[in-house]
This record gives C-alpha cells, sequence and structure tokens, in this order.
C-alpha cells in the first residue's frame, strides 16, 4: 500500500501508539494534533504533522490534501458526532478517501447508553459517505488505569470506581492501534465492525489483586456511588455529561454487558491479546510508589 495515511488523534490513547507503530514501519503518514505544540514537537521529530480542529472545515480540509486512508478518532463528547461528520465531510471533498478506520466503542450497535449512541449515529454518517469503512469497537482501554487512577495508586494504594462487582474485557491500547495498523494496511476488512477485547473479564477486584502482585503491596478498589463519583469526575474538570455518560457505561457494565470475549485481535494480528499481567509489569513504572526525598 502506497497511499498516504492521516491519523487523528496523533496524542492520544490509540494515536499515539499507531504514531509510533507506523513510524517503526516507515510507512508513509501524516499525523494530526489538536495542540499546535504536540505538532510542532513531532515535526521537529521527524514526523510529517498538522493541526487540526474538528470544529474548523478548513483545518480538516488542509490536513485531508492527498490522503487515502484516515484514521478517526475524537474525544467522547456530546459534539462527536457533528465532529467526526466534519471530518467525513472533509474526506468526501478530498475525493480519492479509500478507506475510513473509526475507533468507536464496545457495543456502539446497541446504542444502549449515550457513548454507544453518539458513536454509532457517527458510523451510521460514515457508512451512508460511500467510504469503505472499517469500525473498531474497543472494549475499557486497560491503559484507563495509567491515565485516570496512576495517582492515587502510588500515593494510597486504591483507586475509586462506581463498578460495584462487574466485570470487563479490558484490552490494551496496544493491541488496539496493531490491529488500526493492520486494518489501514491491508485492503481487506472493508465494511466491517470489529469489537475489541482483551483475553479475559476481570473484576475490579481483580485488577486490584493483579496489580498488587505486580507492584508487591496492597492495591485496593473501592467502589464509590455515582454521586460520589460525579464529585470527583468534576474536581478533576470533567463535564457533567461526561461523568453521567461513564456512569451509564458502569451500569451497562454491572449488568454483565461489559463481560464478552472477542477473537477479533486473535484473528486480525494472528497472536493472542495482552494479558492484564503483562500490561501490569509493563507500566510497572507508572504506579509505583516514589520514595520519599532523603536529603544528604
Ligand atoms: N478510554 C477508553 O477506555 C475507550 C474505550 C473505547 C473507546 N473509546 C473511545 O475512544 C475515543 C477517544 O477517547 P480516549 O479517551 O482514548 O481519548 P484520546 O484519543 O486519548 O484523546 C482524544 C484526542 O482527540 C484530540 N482532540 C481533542 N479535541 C479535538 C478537536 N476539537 N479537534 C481535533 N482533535 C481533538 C486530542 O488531541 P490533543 O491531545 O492534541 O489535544 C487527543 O489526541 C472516544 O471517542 C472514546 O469514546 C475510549
Amino acid at each position: 500500500m502506497g497511499g498516504m495515511i492521516l491519523i487523528t488523534g496523533a496524542n492520544g490513547n490509540v494515536g499515539t501508539e499507531l504514531v509510533r507503530r507506523l513510524h517503526s514501519l516507515r510507512i508513509d503518514f501524516r499525523a494530526a494534533y489538536h495542540s499546535t505544540e504536540r505538532a510542532a514537537r513531532a515535526r521537529a521529530a521527524g514526523i510529517d504533522s498538522t493541526v487540526i480542529d474538528y470544529a474548523d472545515s478548513g483545518s480538516l480540509d488542509d490536513a485531508m490534501r492527498g490522503i487515502e486512508k484516515l484514521f478517526l478518532v475524537c474525544p467522547a463528547g456530546p459534539d462527536l458526532p457533528a465532529y467526526e461528520a466534519n471530518a467525513v465531510n472533509a474526506a468526501i471533498r478530498a475525493g480519492g478517501v479509500k478507506q475510513i478506520v473509526k475507533c468507536s466503542v464496545w457495543d456502539a450497535e446497541t446504542e444502549a447508553f449515550t457513548i454507544a449512541r453518539i458513536h454509532r449515529q457517527s458510523e451510521k454518517t460514515i457508512e451512508y459517505s460511500g467510504i469503505p469503512f472499517t469500525h473498531l469497537r474497543p472494549n475499557s482501554y486497560m491503559q484507563n488505569f495509567v491515565n485516570y487512577f496512576a495517582d492515587p495508586i502510588r500515593s494510597y494504594g486504591v483507586f475509586q470506581i462506581p463498578g460495584r462487582d462487574s466485570r470487563c474485557s479490558f484490552v490494551d491500547v496496544r493491541d488496539v492501534a496493531r490491529v488500526a495498523a493492520t486494518v489501514l494496511l491491508s485492503t481487506d476488512r472493508l465494511d466491517r465492525a470489529y469489537a475489541l477485547s482483551g483475553p479475559e473479564a476481570l473484576t475490579y477486584g481483580q485488577v486490584a489483586l493483579k496489580l498488587s502482585n505486580v507492584l508487591g503491596r496492597k492495591i485496593s478498589y473501592r467502589d464509590i456511588p455515582d454521586e460520589e463519583f460525579r464529585n470527583v469526575t468534576a474536581s478533576h474538570g470533567g463535564s457533567s455529561w461526561l461523568a453521567d455518560a461513564m456512569i451509564e457505561l458502569y451500569h451497562y457494565t454491572i449488568a454483565g454487558h461489559g463481560a464478552d470475549l472477542s477473537s477479533s485481535v486473535q484473528e486480525i494480528l494472528g497472536q493472542p491479546p495482552t494479558s492484564f499481567d503483562q500490561f501490569a509489569r509493563d507500566y510497572i513504572g507508572a504506579f509505583r510508589a516514589t520514595k520519599p526525598r532523603v536529603s544528604a
């Protein structure tokens, strides 16, 4: 495959790993950042980079010039359907786009919770565009434990989630990026959707035990009431829309809908998905308590 790939969300969870992978494979790609500084830093590192804002169609037109494939990821929020529609329209205007690989969400097709509904709306926009597509529908990322809970794990040995005793087949972001790269670099798998899970469904208590074993100290899971989660989200600057949408997703998982295992990672990569134990070992540095400084 020789055509240029555009990676949106290049500084995000999947985007960062996808940039790393395509760069190491010496594949022709352009990385689209939202932040100007990140784009400048990537450019300095030799990566073809551009700045986009999903609200600014001009920036999308510039970014899409000459591309053949688009990896599309947008933060979860009420604007996601409109933002991704702006990107799809820019792809149509650019002409020559042969595939859109969309980062969607687990069970989007059910439209059973708000985040599924916004993603499915966007999937439909892509499907109606006439551009061949591949929807990736990952379950919750293992890396969420790094992004959202590494601080309290390091400081207090605890993470707090309104998850009750639900089970979830967490997936490693690196597997999602490997799948995205494989799909972008092939001409198969068009007009299909893939659920992406890890190899096992775990309770948060089991996650705490696995982190404890890898770190060699006790890590605890504290199940918190929804209202406390709302307050914690607000104290970290998260919107009430996001808090409510996440609580809805937790309830969906508590009802037993997050525990299914998908064979897609194995089928597409030809190797099993990364286990939580492996993830925890690889990211041990993020969870390790920093030793108190001792002055000489
Ligand atoms: N987190 C999960 O467990 C999970 C699981 C399944 C599906 N998903 C889905 O994956 C998507 C991404 O979520 P994430 O948590 O992984 O976030 P992320 O991809 O790590 O971050 C979002 C990215 O979007 C970029 N961005 C923000 N505002 C933008 C704008 N106005 N225009 C263009 N780019 C913009 C950000 O760029 P800068 O960094 O440059 O600001 C960032 O790279 C969401 O739709 C979510 O529903 C997430």
